[in-house]
């Protein structure tokens, strides 16, 4: 028996295996959720879901009524501007299956998540990775001249701030990239699931002057929400673009799990207090790397535009084979870090650091990694 031939070189992402894999007592630098407390909204929501009587049903495609119109509310959006998703890859794998097929080529940046190049090549599409600044924020220029050899496209993503690294896009970058898409008939898809985790000024967003035809911004309740086991997300945007994107989602899933939607209402109703408490858990955590990067790595993580992620450069020992190296780093450090080779070849001579976890793990994660870094 052989899988379809668009299963080739899929496999179980870098980031998982190290997780798996790891010896007992290990930290996790690893992950990329956050490690603060479930908001008291959501438990709350889901206790007097679960002490509700009556039956279990479906409900319809689009998400519940009562959802619907906290969405309407959170986004300033109609229905038809917004298409609520099993977490915000649900809405990316509907997005890219809606727009690129065989024959099709997907812009996505490099570094970056690595699910976009995975998703485009489950659609049957051609993943066709730009260069990011020196800084590794959005360049329009180096995202236009891939556009420009890239007569194929149908979609691209540009995600800000960024995982791997942290990084933004300035309000000009998105401007202007947005208008080489539109030129074009391109679809893009902005991916702003870190936006609202952010430690000084708020960061651009695509829609923040109104939809744009042909756009979409993807959003989460599994970062700023600190809700990512309840697996719901959204894309934001042209309702022309989100047609399609939801019979694909409707094929997938149907509709998303009651409970997740009923606690997720009560999220989105409450983001003007659960942001700034996520901010703060985020400012606490940031401080804590900051002095214990300072202290054990003698390095000072630049501020990131949002986001839980620091990018590391690797010692010259880690670069010939830097998945090895983390491998190592993993099993005789007991501290797991991500090569950034997984987030593509750009980010070769890289280890992305997340910090969304505890204090405490931040300290000792980062202590562990100074005997592999230091003097190096
Ligand atoms: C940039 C980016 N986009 C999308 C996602 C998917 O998140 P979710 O499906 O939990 O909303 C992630 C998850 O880590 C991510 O880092």
């Amino acid at each position: 028996m052989r899988p379809a031939a668009r299963m080739e070189g899929l496999g179980l992402s870098v980031i998982r295996a190290l997780n798996e894999g790891a010896p007992a007592g290990c930290v996790s630098l690893g992950l990329g959720e956050p490690s603060w407390e479930l908001p008291r909204e959501a438990r709350e929501a889901l206790a007097a879901w679960a002490s509700s009587e009556g039956s279990c049903p479906y409900g319809p495609n689009a998400g519940t009524p009562e959802l619907r119109a906290v969405f309407r509310d959170f986004l300033g959006a109609t229905d038809a501007e917004f298409l609520v998703s099993a977490g915000s890859q649900g809405a990316l794998f509907s997005l890219v299956h809606a727009w690129a097929g065989p024959g099709d080529q997907v812009l996505l940046p490099d570094p970056g998540f690595l699910a976009y190049p995975t998703l485009a090549r489950l659609a049957g599409a051609e993943p066709v990775p730009y260069p990011l600044a020196p800084d590794f924020s959005l360049d329009p220029g180096l995202f236009r001249a891939v556009l420009d050899s890239a007569p194929r496209t149908r979609l691209a993503i540009v995600n800000h701030p960024a995982n791997p690294t942290g990084a933004g896009a300035s309000r000009g970058a998105l401007d202007e990239v947005y208008a080489a898409c539109r030129a074009r008939g391109v679809v893009l898809v902005s991916d702003e699931v870190y936006r609202e985790l952010y430690l000084d000024e708020r960061p651009a967003g695509l829609a923040d002057t109104g939809i744009r035809p042909g756009a979409v911004v993807l959003g989460s309740l599994s970062k700023a929400f600190a809700a990512p086991g309840l697996r719901l997300g959204w894309a934001h945007g042209d309702p022309e673009v989100l047609a399609p994107a939801r019979l694909v989602h409707n094929a997938m899933v149907s509709c998303l799990s009651r409970p997740a939607q009923a606690a997720a209402a009560a999220l989105i109703a409450s983001a003007g207090s659960v942001f700034p408490r996520a901010r703060s858990e985020l400012a606490v955590r940031r401080e804590t790397l900051r002095s214990a990067a300072r202290e054990h790595l003698g390095w000072d993580p630049p501020a990131p535009a949002g986001g839980f992620y620091a990018w590391l450069a690797l010692p010259p020992a880690g670069r010939a084979d830097p998945l090895s190296f983390c491998l190592a780093v993993r099993d005789r450090g007991g501290v797991i870090v991500v090569p950034g080779s997984a987030f593509g070849t750009r980010g070769a001579s890289y280890a992305r650091v997340s910090w969304a976890g505890s204090p405490v793990d931040i300290t000792e994660g980062v202590r562990r990694l100074s005997a592999f870094w230091r003097d190096q």
